[in-house]
This record gives structure tokens, C-alpha cells and sequence, in this order.
């Protein structure tokens, strides 16, 4: 089974508030549906959560109360957007249902809990597809708090043992340094713990959940003896379809 991350970056425009990539969200759950592989997909906020988000600092908990309606503005946008991803799964012949992490789950200072997973295993038991995404979490210690998909993708890789987690975004993987500024960028085909240490942390656009940086250290700590994850380009047409093919492509492999 497998456990792929759509990032923000690919099914919306990042830079533009509420803006849907609907045919690369469509081509990439054609390929999905095409590899033929049992899947699980996770999927980011993009400009359905961040641009708010910022905006309110809702990923540093209750500061004052003018933060509380765009708790309600977030959840909102971010169920059209997962509403709107499920449509393309299922137009391609996924079944599959939302579940929203905000509704289900809590967090305790940043940490997502999950007590209970039934309702979760028992939709993936029956052949349903349950899609987590990138939400508002309520939070024990800071009254709420921004879990992003990435949080989610190391709780599901704890529930269902995937054989390989991708994580599909807007770059081909992981650079030296931001190849959107800088021309002598290079790509790091693998990441270990140690390389992890020399790679600079910047990152470009409104994120409130750590960047590039932050995905290669989540994806580290998903990584066991025989599971690596890798981050690959999903704006590329036919790159995820050849990679769950089990084909050569440009991307980042991370491992222990
Ligand atoms: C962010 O989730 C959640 C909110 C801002 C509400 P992610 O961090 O997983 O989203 P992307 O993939 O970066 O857009």
C-alpha cells in the first residue's frame, strides 16, 4: 500500500487565496487510479489555509479573540478544497470520503493525537479511501493549532505500514538552497539525517507549517529499514504515474 502526500503547492496556487488547480488535481488522480496500486492520499491547504492562517497566526494558538472567526474561515475553505479533491478521486474511479482532522482529532502543543483510528481503518478496510488533509486542530494546551498533511502522513505511515510514502510537490525535490531564486541550486537526489544538517531552510511563499525543510525532516522520521519516502514533482505530467511504476525519475529519495 501506498501513502502519497498531494502538496499545496501542487493542487492550488499558493500565491493567490482559494485558487484550485482542478486539471493537475485531475491528472494526478488519473495517475494515481492508473498505477493500479492501493493508495491512501493525504493532501496540503495551499491558499485554502495558509493565506488565513498567516494572516491570524492561527499555527501559534489563541492570542486574541479577533483570531476566532478565521478559525471557522479556514475549516471552511479547507473542507471546499478536500470536497473538491474527493470529486476528482471518485470522477476517477476512487472511492473516496473526506475526514476531516479538525472534526475527529486534537492536538496537545502541536502534537496531533489520534485515540481513536476505527472509523479511519474501517473505510480503508472496506475498499473507501479516507482522505486527511492540512486543517485546524483544537489544541489541549494552545486552544487550537495548525496540523498540516504532513503531521497527518506520520500518523497514517503509524496506522497502515505503508511500503512507500511520496510526497508529490512543485519542485523536483530537494534543492542546495531555493532553485525559484538561485540558478546554482542542485538537486539532492538522497537525504540522510546528515545531509539534512549543511541544507538551508528558506522558503518562499506564505507557509505556516515549515517549508521544504520541514517535509524532509518528517519525511526522515517516516523513514524505517524497508520503507524510504520520496518527494517528487507532481506538476510534471506522468512523473508520479512512473514513479509508482517503480520507473527512474528525477526526485528526492530520503533515508535513514
Ligand atoms: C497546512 O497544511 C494546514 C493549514 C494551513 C490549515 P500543509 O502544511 O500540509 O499544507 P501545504 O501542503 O503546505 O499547502
Amino acid at each position: 500500500m501506498m501513502l502519497i502526500k498531494l502538496g499545496g503547492s501542487v493542487i492550488t496556487d499558493k500565491s493567490q487565496y482559494r485558487t484550485f488547480n482542478k486539471d493537475q488535481v485531475s491528472r494526478l488522480c488519473r495517475e494515481i487510479a492508473e498505477s493500479g496500486k492501493g493508495t491512501i492520499v493525504v493532501h496540503g491547504a495551499g491558499s485554502f489555509g495558509h493565506v488565513v492562517a498567516k494572516k491570524y497566526a492561527l499555527q501559534h494558538g489563541l492570542i486574541d479573540f479577533s483570531q476566532i472567526p478565521a478559525i471557522a474561515q479556514v475549516q471552511y475553505d479547507v473542507r471546499e478544497l478536500s470536497s473538491m479533491v474527493v470529486r476528482e478521486l471518485i470522477t476517477n474511479g476512487i472511492p473516496a470520503v473526506s475526514v476531516p482532522p479538525g472534526s475527529c482529532f486534537v492536538m496537545e502543543d502541536g502534537k496531533l493525537i489520534v485515540n481513536d483510528s476505527e472509523a479511519i481503518r474501517a473505510l480503508a478496510h472496506i475498499g473507501v479511501m479516507p482522505v486527511l488533509f492540512g486543517d485546524v486542530v483544537m489544541d489541549r494546551k494552545k486552544g487550537f493549532g495548525i496540523c498540516s498533511g504532513d503531521q497527518i502522513m506520520e500518523i497514517l505511515a503509524d496506522i497502515f505500514k505503508p511500503d512507500r510514502i511520496v510526497f508529490v510537490s512543485d519542485i523536483d525535490g530537494l534543492y542546495t538552497a531555493d532553485p525559484k531564486t538561485d540558478p546554482d541550486a542542485e538537486l539532492i537526489p538522497e537525504v540522510t539525517p546528515d545531509i539534512m544538517k549543511d541544507i538551508s531552510s528558506g522558503s518562499t511563499v506564505d507557509d505556516v507549517t515549515g517549508g521544504v525543510r520541514g517535509k524532509m525532516e518528517s519525511m526522515l522520521r517516516m523513514c524505517d529499514e524497508g520503507r524510504d519516502c520520496v518527494l517528487v514533482n507532481g506538476t510534471v505530467p506522468g512523473r508520479l504515474l512512473s514513479l509508482l511504476k517503480g520507473e527512474d525519475v528525477p526526485c528526492t529519495v530520503a533515508r535513514m
